[in-house]
């Protein structure tokens, strides 16, 4: 079905919304807020920490059936990418006989909100928890609540109220949303590109100002590298977490953006044997979920990153593209091998992520080329990973440094080691000089002294706003120092 130009069509609780005239960088939490009135969503940061403006985004499930519901922060997404998606606000939850979800029931009786400003988001990052996990534990709901904060109440009473709402039945803890389901099909986004009479792709944008400037949503691949072809200087929209940043922050106003979230291809994860093929809108959740038998220190520091509302959108093309220096999910992917395949029009090419990066955010991608795929190596006999990622705060905290570390050992000595860092250099990058050090030596001949030499050989010593340079340069021996030790005994390799 095509879209009537300028207008974004979502569900909201049983009615067809239709967004007409808004603009393409429009947040949700704006729209919400200032055209629909549903103001229990809250504006605390506009910057994805507070959780405040919690609100879940559904889409249908594979086989039509149900809806899945995804946390996100509204602050950061942009209104043009809910089309043929619906929302579920606090206002949802309540009942038609005007009774309350059981998550709500329970935060009063278990005094979990005082001056509530909070609430609402908490509320609704528990109800998106409910959803999917029956019966959390502690430990789940801490996770869940990393990404909302609350000043006065204190997290015990909220905690309790969780774990007390998930003794009603699950059919009242599940969101009502059978009003919605038929509604979703009726503006369901199309999966085929539309051409025309010449047989050219033309994409059709969601929102199109008069000046030409637009929102475009492909379905496939080939439109999003056509596209891209035809305006090279576009901008990519995966998860939003940076992009709707640069929105609030910056004022950022792209002429073109594309949007990756509803290419199907994109989002899929494949196993190809010994890797596995990582689409570009993947979401970090999702590798989460992928990483965390094979490479459990790996899923460690994806827990750690950002919240669940910024995982459950963020990608793993999107961390990398972005290119900080201190991103968290390269030092991984740098040790373990990792390659990205880009794609410009019909062209593709394979890069390893240790040749992606130019300079600071710089890379080697070209103009109208973008990251289609990661290929992930799978764990192979006799293969070691370790990762920890350092940061003032351990949750929700951007890092001081994050090391990663793959390494075999033979005959009580270390060989293969691919050693890398975030947060020392204008890239993540591996540190040849320290894998020097490492390999070919036995665990307990690897010294601290030798470490320091290599770090102060390999990196320019610079302060920074999260650490000083000291504090970095010995938290990043120190780390390979642990790794090291902890490889004594010899481990169980990863099989
Ligand atoms: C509250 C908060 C907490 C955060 N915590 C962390 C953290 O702990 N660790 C960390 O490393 N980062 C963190 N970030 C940064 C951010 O979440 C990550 O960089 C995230 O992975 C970006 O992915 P995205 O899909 O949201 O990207 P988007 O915002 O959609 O895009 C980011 C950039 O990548 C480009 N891009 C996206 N997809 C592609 C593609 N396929 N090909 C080429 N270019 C592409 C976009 O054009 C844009 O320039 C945090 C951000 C916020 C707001
Ligand atoms: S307003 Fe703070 S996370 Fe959105
Ligand atoms: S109840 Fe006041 S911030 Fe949470």
């Amino acid at each position: 079905m095509t879209q009537a130009t300028n207008t974004v069509r979502f569900v909201l609780d049983g009615v067809i919304v239709e967004a007409q005239g808004e603009r393409r960088t429009t947040t949700v939490l704006d729209y919400l807020r200032e055209q629909l009135h549903r103001t229990g969503t809250k504006e605390g940061c506009a910057e994805g920490d507070c959780g405040a403006c919690v609100v879940l985004v559904g889409e249908l499930n594979a086989a039509g059936t149900g809806v899945d519901y995804l946390p996100v922060n509204s602050c950061l997404q942009l209104l043009p990418t809910l089309d043929g998606k619906s929302v579920k606000t606090v206002e949802s939850l309540r009942r038609a006989d005007g009774s309350l979800h059981p998550v709500q029931e329970a935060m009063v009786a278990c005094h979990g909100s005082q001056c509530g400003f909070c609430t609402p988001g908490i509320v609704m990052s528990l109800t998106g928890l409910v959803q999917t996990v029956k019966a959390p534990t502690r430990s789940q709901v801490n996770d869940a609540l990393s990404g909302n904060l609350c000043r006065c109440t204190g997290y015990k009473p909220i905690i309790d109220a969780t774990l007390k709402a998930c003794a009603a039945p699950a059919a009242e803890l599940k969101i009502d949303d059978q009003a919605d389901l038929a509604l979703l099909h009726e503006i369901r986004r199309p999966t085929e590109p539309t051409y025309s009479l010449d047989g050219d792709i033309v994409v059709q944008p969601v929102v199109r100002t008069r000046k030409g400037n637009e929102f475009v949503s492909p379905a496939t691949v080939a439109e999003v590298a056509d596209y891209l072809k035809k305006h090279p200087g576009a901008t990519l929209l995966a998860g939003s977490t940076e992009i709707g940043l640069q929105v609030n922050k910056q004022f950022s106003r792209p002429d073109h953006i594309v949007y990756l979230g509803n290419v199907a291809e994109l989002r899929q994860i494949q196993d190809n044997g010994g890797t596995w093929r990582i689409g570009a809108q993947v979401s970090l959740s999702a590798v989460e979920a992928l990483v965390a038998k094979a490479y459990p220190d790996f899923a460690e520091v994806l827990r750690r990153f950002g919240s669940p509302p910024i995982r459950s959108t963020a990608t793993l093309a999107g961390n990398i593209a972005n290119g900080s220096p201190i991103g968290d999910t390269m030092p991984c992917l740098l040790a373990l091998g990792a390659t990205l395949l880009l794609r410009r029009g019909d062209a593709t090419r394979t890069v390893s992520l240790e040749k992606f990066y130019t300079g600071q955010k710089k890379t080697v991608l070209q103009p109208g080329e973008f990251i289609e795929a990661i290929h992930l190596p799978k764990p192979k006999a006799g293969g070691f990973f370790r990762a920890h990622k350092i940061s003032k705060r351990f949750d929700q905290d951007i890092s001081a440094t994050c090391c990663a570390m793959h390494y075999q050992l033979k005959d009580g000595k270390f060989s293969d080691v691919r050693l890398a860092y975030n947060g020392l250099a204008p890239s993540p990058c591996r540190a040849p000089a320290l894998e020097a050090v490492i390999n070919g030596r036995a665990p307990d001949a690897v010294s601290a002294a030798q470490l320091d030499q290599a770090i102060a050989a390999s990196f320019t010593a610079r302060d920074g706003l999260r650490a000083t340079w000291i504090y970095r340069a010995l938290v990043a021996r120190n780390l390979v120092l642990q790794f090291v030790e902890e490889s004594l005994p010899v481990k169980e390799a990863v099989q």
